[in-house]
C-alpha cells in the first residue's frame, strides 16, 4: 500500500523521517518529499535500497510532506507555489473533475485537489473551509494532507475514506500518517481522523476546523495499544515493572544461588569490574558494600584495570557488571583476575549465556529482558537494584544490620516501584527542560556522595544520546577547579535528595548562582524556583535507593533533550550494544 507522512516540528524533523522509512521498510520504495529550503520549497525522490539503510539528510527542515509509493507516481504537488497537497486513492470521476477544473485528464488527484481548492480560495474561502468543502466532491475513497505555504506552520489532515493518523512524537513534533504501523511506533497519543474531519495539526496543539471557520481543540487520548516512539522511552518506561519483578524473587529468596549464599560469610572485601554505564552502577553500589555490608570496596575500570599490577587477596569477592556480558575490556580484565589466581568471581549480567557467565564462579542475572536500545536504562537500573540486594544480603550474613536496619531496607525496597512510577510522571516537567537544555554546547551535572556516580551516569547518558558535552562533577569538586567554567550559558543540573548531605550540596548551588550559572535542581526537598533556579520535586519514600529514582529522572532528561536535537536515539551514533572490541 503506498503511503503519505507529514512531519512538523520546532526543530529539524530530517533524523525523525529517516527512521520513520526504517520502520516502513521497503515495501513502497519510490520516495517524493518536499521540505522546506531556506524560504522555498524543494522536492527530491529517491529510492530505498532493500533492507533500508539508514539515510543521513544534509538538508534541514522543521517540516516535510512525503509519499511512498511502488510506482513514483504519487508525489506531493506543489500549485502556483502556494497550495501543497499529498493525496492517496482514487476516485471515479476523476476524468469529469478534470475537465471541469480545465486540467489534463490524466492529472494526479494532488493537481486535481489542489485547483480545487484554489477554486474555493479565489471564491473567498479560508483554507480550511475549502478543505471542508471537498467532502462529496469525489466518487470513491481518497485522503489527503496540505499546507497552505503563506502559513507553513500548520499542515491539514482530511479523511474522505483512507485512513489517516495523527500523532504527537515526544520530542514534541506531530506526525500524520497513512500507515498505522508507523504512527503507532512513533507517536502516542494518537488520533484516527475520521471520515469527513479536517484536523489541522503543526506548531500549536492539533485543532478540528469546523465548516464556519471556528476550531476546536483536538481531544487525543493515549492508547494502550499504541507503543512509544523509541525503545529507549519504552524501556525507560518499563522501569517500575522490571524493579518490581526482581524485588518479588528476592522476596522469595531466588536471586541468591546457595554456592554463593555457602561462601559469603568469607568475604573480606569486594572488586566491581565494570564499563560504561555498568561502572557508574558499580560505583553507586560501593556505598552500599560499605554501609550496608561493612566491606572495603574497590571499583575499577575494566579498560584500565586489565593492564594493571594486580595483588588477589583471598578473601576478596570480585563482580564483574557487564548488562551485555560481551564488553571485551570486562570479559578481559575479569580473565586477568582470574589468571592472577583471584578466588571467587561473579558475572552480573542482563544476558544469560553471555561470554562473561561462562567464566565465573556464579552468575547473577537482571533479569530485565532484551534491552533493544543501546544505551542501558532498565538493565542498568536493574543491575543497581541486584547489587544493593547483594549488599543487603552480605550486611544480613556479616551480622552488620541490625533488625530494625534491615527491616528498613527492605521497606524502602517495596516503595521502589511506586517512586519510581511517581519519577516518570514527571516526564512533561523534564521535557521542558530538555526544551531549554538541548541547544547548550555543555553541561554540568552535580552531586555529592552516591548521586556522584548518579551525577557520572546523566552526563553520560547526555553524551551517548543527546551528543551533548556534559560532565559529572562530585558537589564538592567544582570548587577545586570547574567552577571557573560556570557562566551563565553552562548550566548546572544538581541531584539533591534532602539527606545528611544535602545543605553542603545547596551551599555549592550558592555558589553557582554567584558566578551566574543557571541551576536544575531535582530534589525531594522543600525547595522554591526561582530566577534561574528551576526545581523538579522528587517523590520521597527512597533513601539508600534514592540514585535509582535520580538516575530515572536523567534517563529521560537525556532522551528529551536527545529527541529535541533530533538525534537517532537507539543507536547512537558510533556505539554498540557490546563493546566488543578492545
Ligand atoms: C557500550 C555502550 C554503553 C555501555 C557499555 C558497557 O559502550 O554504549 O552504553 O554502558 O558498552 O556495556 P556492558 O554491556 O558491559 O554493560
Amino acid at each position: 500500500m503506498p503511503e503519505i507522512i507529514a512531519l512538523i516540528a520546532p526543530q529539524n524533523i530530517m533524523p525523525a523521517f529517516a527512521d520513520s522509512l526504517g520502520i516502513l521498510g521497503a515495501h513502497e520504495h519510490h520516495v517524493a518529499m518536499m521540505h522546506a529550503s531556506g524560504s522555498h520549497t524543494q522536492i527530491q525522490r529517491f529510492t530505498l535500497q532493500t533492507p533500508v539503510q539508514k539515510i543521513h539528510f544534509q538538508e534541514s527542515s522543521r517540516w516535510l510532506l512525503a509519499a511512498l509509493s511502488n510506482s513514483g507516481a504519487i508525489t506531493p504537488y506543489l500549485h502556483k507555489e502556494r497550495i501543497l497537497v499529498c493525496a492517496l486513492g482514487a476516485c471515479n470521476n476523476h476524468q469529469q473533475l478534470a475537465s471541469e477544473l480545465q486540467l489534463l485528464p490524466g492529472c494526479s488527484l494532488g493537481n486535481l485537489i489542489a485547483a480545487l481548492l484554489d477554486r474555493a480560495l479565489q471564491a473567498g474561502h479560508t483554507f480550511s473551509a475549502a478543505l471542508k468543502q471537498l467532502e462529496g466532491k469525489f466518487d470513491g475513497d481518497v485522503s489527503l494532507i496540505a499546507q497552505y505555504t503563506s502559513d507553513a506552520q500548520y499542515f491539514y489532515a482530511l479523511n474522505l475514506g483512507v485512513p489517516l493518523f495523527l500523532g504527537l512524537e515526544s520530542g514534541l513534533g506531530q506526525i500524520c500518517s497513512s500507515s498505522a504501523k508507523l504512527i503507532r511506533l512513533r507517536a502516542n497519543p494518537v488520533h484516527e481522523v475520521n471520515h469527513g474531519e479536517v484536523v489541522r495539526f503543526g506548531l500549536n496543539a492539533p485543532a478540528l476546523c469546523h465548516s464556519n471557520g471556528d476550531t476546536s481543540p483536538l481531544i487525543m487520548s493515549a492508547s494502550k495499544t499504541l507503543s512509544v516512539p523509541h525503545h529507549m522511552l519504552a524501556e525507560i518506561q518499563s522501569q517500575p515493572v522490571t524493579l518490581a519483578a526482581q524485588i518479588d524473587k528476592y522476596k522469595a529468596e531466588q536471586v541468591f544461588p546457595k554456592p554463593l549464599l555457602a561462601k559469603l560469610a568469607g568475604i573480606h572485601s569486594v572488586t566491581l569490574l565494570a564499563s560504561g554505564s555498568s561502572f557508574h552502577a558499580a560505583m553507586i553500589a560501593s556505598y552500599w558494600f560499605e554501609t550496608l555490608a561493612g566491606l572495603k570496596t574497590q571499583v575499577e575500570l575494566a579498560s584500565e584495570y586489565r593492564y594493571r599490577d594486580i595483588h588477589p587477596d583471598s578473601h576478596e569477592l570480585m563482580i564483574a557488571i557487564s548488562q551485555s556480558g560481551e564488553t571485551a575490556d570486562t570479559v578481559e580484565a575479569l580473565r586477568l583476575a582470574q589468571q592472577k589466581g583471584h578466588p571467587e568471581t561473579i558475572a552480573l549480567c542482563n544476558a544469560a549465556n553471555s561470554t562473561l557467565t561462562t567464566l565465573t564462579d556464579h552468575t547473577l542475572l537482571t533479569n530485565s529482558g532484551a534491552e533493544l536500545s543501546v544505551s542501558s536504562t532498565k538493565s542498568f537500573t536493574a543491575q543497581l537494584l541486584l547489587l544493593y540486594q547483594l549488599a543487603l544480603t552480605l550486611g544480613k550474613t556479616r551480622k552488620t544490620l541490625s533488625a530494625e536496619q534491615i527491616a528498613r531496607a527492605e521497606q524502602e525496597m517495596s516503595n521502589l516501584a511506586k517512586v519510581i512510577h511517581a519519577t516518570l510522571d514527571h516526564s512533561k516537567e523534564l521535557r521542558r527542560w530538555a526544551g531549554e537544555l538541548h541547544s547548550k554546547q555543555n553541561l554540568f551535572v552535580i552531586g555529592r556522595h552516591a548521586m556522584y556516580p548518579v551525577a557520572l551516569e546523566g552526563a553520560f547518558k547526555f553524551k551517548e544520546v543527546a551528543y551533548q558535552h556534559a560532565t559529572g562533577f562530585a558537589a564538592g569538586e567544582l570548587k577545586h577547579g570547574p567552577i571557573t567554567l560556570v557562566n551563565d550559558d553552562l548550566p548546572v543540573i544538581a541531584c539533591l535528595p534532602w539527606n545528611a548531605h544535602a545543605e553542603r550540596t545547596l551551599s555549592n548551588l550558592h555558589e553557582i548562582r554567584a558566578n551566574r550559572g543557571e541551576i536544575f535542581v531535582l530534589s525531594d526537598g522543600n525547595l522554591a524556583s526561582s530566577d534561574k533556579f528551576s526545581v523538579i520535586h522528587m517523590p520521597s519514600g527512597l533513601h539508600d535507593l534514592a540514585p535509582i529514582a535520580y538516575s530515572v529522572a536523567l534517563q529521560l532528561l537525556a532522551y528529551h533533550s536527545a529527541v529535541l536535537r533530533g538525534n537517532t536515539i537507539d543507536s547512537p551514533r558510533n556505539l554498540a550494544k557490546s563493546q566488543i572490541t578492545a
